[in-house]
């Protein structure tokens, strides 16, 4: 029997070369034992090599065994997530597997019901669902104390994935220095490497800050009590993560209070009279507890990466006007000038618009700007940045900075520009063909108008198409303002 070191719990590198050194050798699986050094001590020992395993007794070599294997790239993945799991066994069964292959079972994969297969499955579907719990229920608190901004997190994942997982925080959250401790290990990452370093505990991450009452606003937001399934919501995030947790303590209580949230959510759903209120039935999520000003909110929304285009953004582009307006506009995104400038609606499409708005007298200076998404999504081409259209999720994951933004400044009248922006507000794809130049309720005090985009105007193809589509808009804006009594005069934040 020989002992066959690797460096640590998951030392898939490690694992790879020893087991083809092992195979080129010949040697059979059953006589070899797999151990790993010791986490910390060996992290930057020399790599072991087979001169480096304890031979107890000669191994039985095969001198005819060919010295390079292939095996498919798919059985590689597996490894990889295998080498996390906790089960002691992972090293030599996965050695067992490549034998099996590259010793005339070349399909071993293929055939699920083998013991080995089944095993390794299941360790690869473990190991991948605690990943995917690390990147949920992961939450940094800043480190107090610390000469500069740095941010620290404590997490017991139930296999060794800390290694395997912390890539994905380099690339979610590069632009931080920031530490993760687990019982086993700890990573920490400078913005440019990524290092590994002992076990912390629980009690050496800082406990409460600002930050974590403001994760818990947002989670509040964005509960939504009739959706609440106890079950799943256990199944999904287990209690074992909870302590960790900044929003675990308001669970309880939103829990506790879904459903008379979810029956308020009912009343509040209007008669017949629209089918915009009724489809609108977010209004009624009223956020438990609100950032309760624009300056708040707008601070918050600064620091908003849930969605993947917030790092390639120059900044969030959050909405523009006064916090009294009584006409809320509605855009789909910032664009390239927007994104640059910090401002909603001062490109080439906030041009059209405004000219628009001035041609009917409208006082801009009382009109709230803003957009569904507070993100630039572009693709780059050469020094080029190109629009690209948001996609259902970036709308939905954007959706309740707009749903706040409402709720503050009670708008009487908002106007919705293209699809994007009906979407967020409605919460559903509305077909603007059929709905646009409508003036409908919104809520109990609010009216709604969908019209086109000014960017549809840029994009026509000839002087007809733009002058139809620019009448058009001109004819809705005009209808929506003096039907909500708010063109000219009427427009005065005072009244
Ligand atoms: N288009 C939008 O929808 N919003 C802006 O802010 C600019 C262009």
């Amino acid at each position: 029997m020989i002992t066959v070191n690797v460096e640590h719990a998951a030392d898939f590198h490690g694992w790879r070369a020893q087991a083809r050194e092992l195979l080129n050798a010949g040697i059979d699986p059953s006589h070899v034992l797999w151990q790993v050094s010791g986490i910390d001590s060996d992290l930057f020992a020399d790599r072991n090599e087979l001169t480096a395993l304890s031979t107890e007794e000669s191994p039985p070599c095969d001198p005819t065994i060919r010295s390079t294997h292939t095996v498919p790239r798919s059985f590689l993945e597996l490894a990889e997530l295998v080498v996390c799991h906790s089960d002691a066994s992972r090293f030599g069964l996965l050695y067992r597997a490549l034998w099996r292959m590259t010793n005339g079972d070349a399909d071993l994969l293929q055939r699920a019901t083998d013991d080995d297969v089944y095993t390794l499955t299941g360790f690869a579907k473990a190991v991948s669902r605690d990943r995917h719990k690390m990147t949920a229920f992961v939450r940094f608190r800043r480190t107090p104390g610390c000469h500069h901004e740095h941010y620290a997190a404590w997490f017991e994942p139930s296999h060794h994935i800390l290694r395997l997982t912390s890539e994905f925080f380099c690339k979610r959250f590069s632009n931080m220095d920031w530490s993760i401790y687990t019982p086993e290990g700890s990573a920490h990452w400078n913005q440019a490497e990524l290092v590994f370093g002992p076990c912390g505990t629980r009690h050496d991450i800082p406990q409460g800050e600002a930050m974590e009452q403001l994760w818990c606003t947002y989670f509040a937001n964005i509960f939504n009590p009739a959706r609440l399934r106890l079950d799943a919501m256990r199944a999904e995030m287990p209690v074992k993560y909870w302590k960790n947790l900044p929003e675990a303590p308001i669970i309880a209580r939103l829990t506790r209070e879904a459903g008379s949230r979810t029956s308020q959510m009912v009343a509040a759903t209007p008669g017949a009279e629209s089918k915009y209120t009724q489809s609108a039935l977010y209004r009624a999520e009223v956020p438990l507890q609100k950032l309760d000003s624009l300056a708040q909110l707008r601070e918050s929304a600064r620091h908003c990466d849930l969605c993947p285009h917030a790092c390639k953004a120059t900044q969030t582009v959050f909405g523009h006007g006064p916090e009294t307006a009584r006409v809320m506009i509605i855009g789909e995104q910032p664009g390239d000038i927007e994104d640059l400038r910090g401002m909603p609606f001062v490109g080439p499409s906030g041009k059209l618009l405004r000219s628009i708005l001035t041609q009917l007298s409208v006082d801009q200076s009382k009109v709230y700007f803003t957009n569904a998404v507070k993100h630039f999504k572009y693709t780059p081409r050469g020094k080029r940045r190109l629009h690209q259209r948001p996609s259902a999720g970036d709308i939905d994951r954007c959706r309740s900075w707009l749903t706040d933004e409402i709720s503050l400044i009670k708008p009487a009248l908002i106007i919705a520009l293209g699809s994007t922006a009906a979407r967020s507000l409605l919460g559903r794809t509305v077909k603007l063909t059929e709905q646009r130049g409508i003036l409908q309720r919104f809520g109990d005090s609010a009216q709604v108008m969908l019209t086109h985009h000014p960017a549809r105007i840029l994009r026509a193809s000839n002087q007809l198409d733009r002058s139809r589509l620019s009448d058009q808009l001109a004819d809705d804006l005009g209808t929506a303002l003096s039907h909500a009594g708010l063109l000219r005069q009427d427009l005065s934040i005072d009244s």
